[in-house]
């Protein structure tokens, strides 16, 4: 070969080295641009997002890479596409989009979904407004918005709206408003009218089921003093056995029946909203639970709508909806066992604490022992903790198997702030009322006669030192059977 043979030969292969360099560059950049699953196909304008936010926000973008949706060519316009029309419409990069994607924009493809949320009691928790709860964040905690945001109290913004939802505000230039936005709160009203936020479940951008379906997705909002479903389930054995077999639960399978894709523990996801082989998923959160276990006495979950005479799915057809979830894993006598237990402890909290200390309450605030001001006595604080945080967090643990919530902090604590705090309260602010001999004074005497003939109940006899005698000697000789056997050991 001749130098300029070789020359050429060399030129060649290196031509073609540099040439091979290109096309892989180009290739991995596409693929950047893109998406790293080759098969992402998306719409011209989608592609011009991707590639600036690739920059600006990669992150995102990059989660977005790793959702169905790109997979299956769901474009970032395709979620924030906006119309003139809309008030939340922004011009951006020449295009007109809103920052919000709201449930009304997730049902042009999820209608289903979006249908069975907008019904479902989710889709109203942002109507907090006038609640006694709400009185504390505004008034008690907050500073009627003087201290605040644009008229509002931090302490709404940033704790109840975060969990129920702020009403979206949009600004003059098309952008939300930071004084109601970051903000996706399970209720939140969006610009459209549309109700609540699907991202408060399907974390963006990936927008997985797998983080659904994990306890920790509901317990960002099911937790704490008031309503501590997420400590109840690690309690019970559901909990312990999720933790212990997560890797076998197949969290991102579709479809996700019990029983068949995993067995290993129920999620909150498992029994109140996902699949079994012949129950569809719902995204109404009501479907499967007969009780209403949030108010001062608890009510089955369809009596507000029988009193307004409306015809609303019966309780016993929802309790049967959660017993089709159970009984993949267990007996049906095993369930029924378990709900003559829970319903026992519903009833229990009601007769006994709820509803005497209910209706004393109700009295002293007719008959003006009580001023109309909530949370300006100490009684309203100490009836607040009984039913809203004790009395909760006793049901609540009930209905969920986590003993410990049940006795110590639910019916030892209920039992404690009834007797040693509630009941002293109510005598100390009627016994003022009396003596002082206004307006109240009738109405002072009426609760006193009341709650005496409460503790004159049976259950609460105890308190009186009435004790029947046949009760008295039952428990004396149980007491000395026990001291004898400890002895023993
Ligand atoms: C040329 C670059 C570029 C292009 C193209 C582009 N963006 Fe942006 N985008 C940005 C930058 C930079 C910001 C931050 C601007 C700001 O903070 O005001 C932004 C902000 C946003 C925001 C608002 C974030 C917020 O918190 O208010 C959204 C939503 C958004 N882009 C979506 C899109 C969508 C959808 C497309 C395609 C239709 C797109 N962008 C195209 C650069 C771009
Ligand atoms: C499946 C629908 C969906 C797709 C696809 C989608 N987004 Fe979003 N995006 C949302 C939702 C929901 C929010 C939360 C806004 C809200 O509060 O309503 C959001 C918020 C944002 C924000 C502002 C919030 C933040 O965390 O900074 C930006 C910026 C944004 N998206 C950019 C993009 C870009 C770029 C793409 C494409 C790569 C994209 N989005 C694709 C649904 C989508
Ligand atoms: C343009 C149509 C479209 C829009 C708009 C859209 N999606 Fe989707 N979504 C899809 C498609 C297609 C799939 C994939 C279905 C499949 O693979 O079976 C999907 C899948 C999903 C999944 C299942 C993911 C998984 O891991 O299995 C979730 C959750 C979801 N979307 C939520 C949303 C939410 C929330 C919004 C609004 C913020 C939204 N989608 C907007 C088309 C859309
Ligand atoms: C950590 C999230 C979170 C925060 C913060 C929060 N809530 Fe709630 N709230 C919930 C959940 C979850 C429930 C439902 C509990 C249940 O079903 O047992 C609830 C229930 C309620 C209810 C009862 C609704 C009904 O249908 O009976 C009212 C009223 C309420 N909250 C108001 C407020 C107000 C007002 C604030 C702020 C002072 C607030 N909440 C703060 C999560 C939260
Ligand atoms: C309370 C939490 C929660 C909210 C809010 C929520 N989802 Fe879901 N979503 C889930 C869970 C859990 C699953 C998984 C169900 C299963 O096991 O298949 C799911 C599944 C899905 C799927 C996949 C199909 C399926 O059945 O698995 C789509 C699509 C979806 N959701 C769309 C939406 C849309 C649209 C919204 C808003 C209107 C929304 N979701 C709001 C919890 C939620
Ligand atoms: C083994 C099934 C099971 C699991 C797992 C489970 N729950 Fe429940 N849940 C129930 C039952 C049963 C009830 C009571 C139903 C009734 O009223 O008939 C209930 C009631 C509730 C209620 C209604 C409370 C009220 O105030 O009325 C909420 C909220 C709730 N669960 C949330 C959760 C959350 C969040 C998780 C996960 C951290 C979870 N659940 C896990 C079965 C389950
Ligand atoms: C962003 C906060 C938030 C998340 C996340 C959330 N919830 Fe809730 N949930 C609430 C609030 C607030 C209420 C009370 C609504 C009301 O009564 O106004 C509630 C009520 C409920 C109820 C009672 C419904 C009824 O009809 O009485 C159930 C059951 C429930 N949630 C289950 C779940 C499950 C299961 C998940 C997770 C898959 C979940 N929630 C995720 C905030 C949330
Ligand atoms: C995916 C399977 C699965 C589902 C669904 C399920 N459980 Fe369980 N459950 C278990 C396992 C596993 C245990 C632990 C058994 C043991 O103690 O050895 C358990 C334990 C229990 C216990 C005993 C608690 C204790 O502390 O000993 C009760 C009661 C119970 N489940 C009731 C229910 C009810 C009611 C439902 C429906 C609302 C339900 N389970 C749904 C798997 C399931």
């Amino acid at each position: 070969m001749s130098l300029n043979t070789k020359r050429i030969v060399i030129l060649i292969i290196g031509v073609f080295f540099l040439g091979a360099l290109l096309v892989v560059g180009a290739v991995e950049n596409n693929k950047r641009v893109v998406g790293k699953k080759a098969a992402i196909k998306i719409s011209q304008t989608s592609k011009r997002c991707v590639e600036c936010h690739t920059s600006t926000s990669p992150s995102l973008v990059e989660q977005w890479r790793n959702s169905k949706h790109a997979l299956r060519g769901v474009g970032c316009i395709d979620c924030h596409e906006a119309q003139k029309t809309d008030k939340d419409a922004w011009e951006h990069e020449g295009k007109l989009i809103a920052v919000i994607v709201s449930p009304a924009d997730c049902s042009k493809c999820h209608s289903k979904e979006n249908e069975q949320f907008q019904s479902s009691h989710h889709a109203d928790a942002g109507k907090i407004l006038g609640s006694l709860d709400n009185v504390l964040a505004e008034v008690v905690e907050g500073n009627t918005g003087r201290l605040g945001l644009d008229g509002q109290s931090p302490a709404a913004i940033n704790g109840c709206w975060q969990c129920h939802g702020s009403v979206v505000k949009i600004m003059e230039n098309g952008r939300p408003d930071p004084s109601t936005w970051p903000n996706t709160g399970i209720g939140r009203i969006n610009p459209d009218g549309s109700k609540g936020s699907c991202t408060a479940c399907h974390s963006r951008h990936q927008f997985s089921v797998s983080v659904s379906r994990q306890p920790d997705s509901c317990g960002k909002c099911h937790m704490g003093p008031d309503h501590p479903q997420k400590e109840i389930y690690e309690e019970s054995k559901h909990g312990i056995a999720f933790k212990a077999f997560k890797d076998d639960m197949k969290l991102d399978a579709q479809p996700w029946r019990v029983g068949i894709e995993y067995t290993a523990a129920p999620t909150c996801a498992t029994c109140h909203m996902s699949a079994t082989d012949d129950m569809e998923v719902t995204h109404d959160v009501g479907r499967r639970i007969s009780w209403n276990l949030r108010p001062p006495v608890s009510e089955k979950i369809d009596a507000k709508a029988i009193k307004a005479g409306e015809t609303v799915e019966s309780w016993e057809d929802r309790r049967d909806n959660m017993k089709n979830v159970c009984s993949k894993c267990h007996s049906e006598s095993y369930v029924d066992g378990f709900y003559t237990q829970f319903d026992s402890a519903i009833n229990l909290y009601n007769d006994k604490f709820g509803k005497p200390a209910t209706e004393i309450i109700n009295m002293m605030k007719a008959g003006g022992v009580l001023t109309p001001t909530a949370f300006d006595e100490e009684l309203e604080w100490t009836y607040f903790y009984l039913w809203h945080h004790e009395g909760r967090r006793a049901r609540h643990g009930a209905s969920m198997m986590a003993p410990d919530y049940t006795q110590w902090h639910g019916f030892f604590e209920v039992a404690e702030r009834f007797y040693i705090h509630f009941v002293p309260e109510v005598k100390k602010a009627c016994r003022k009322a009396i003596r002082r001999k206004g307006s109240n004074a009738t109405a002072a005497k009426e609760v006193l006669a009341k709650l005496n003939e409460i503790l004159n109940r049976e259950e609460h006899q105890w308190f009186l030192s009435k004790m029947s005698q046949e009760e008295k000697s039952k428990r004396k000789a149980a007491a000395e059977e026990f001291k004898k056997r400890y002895a023993q050991n």
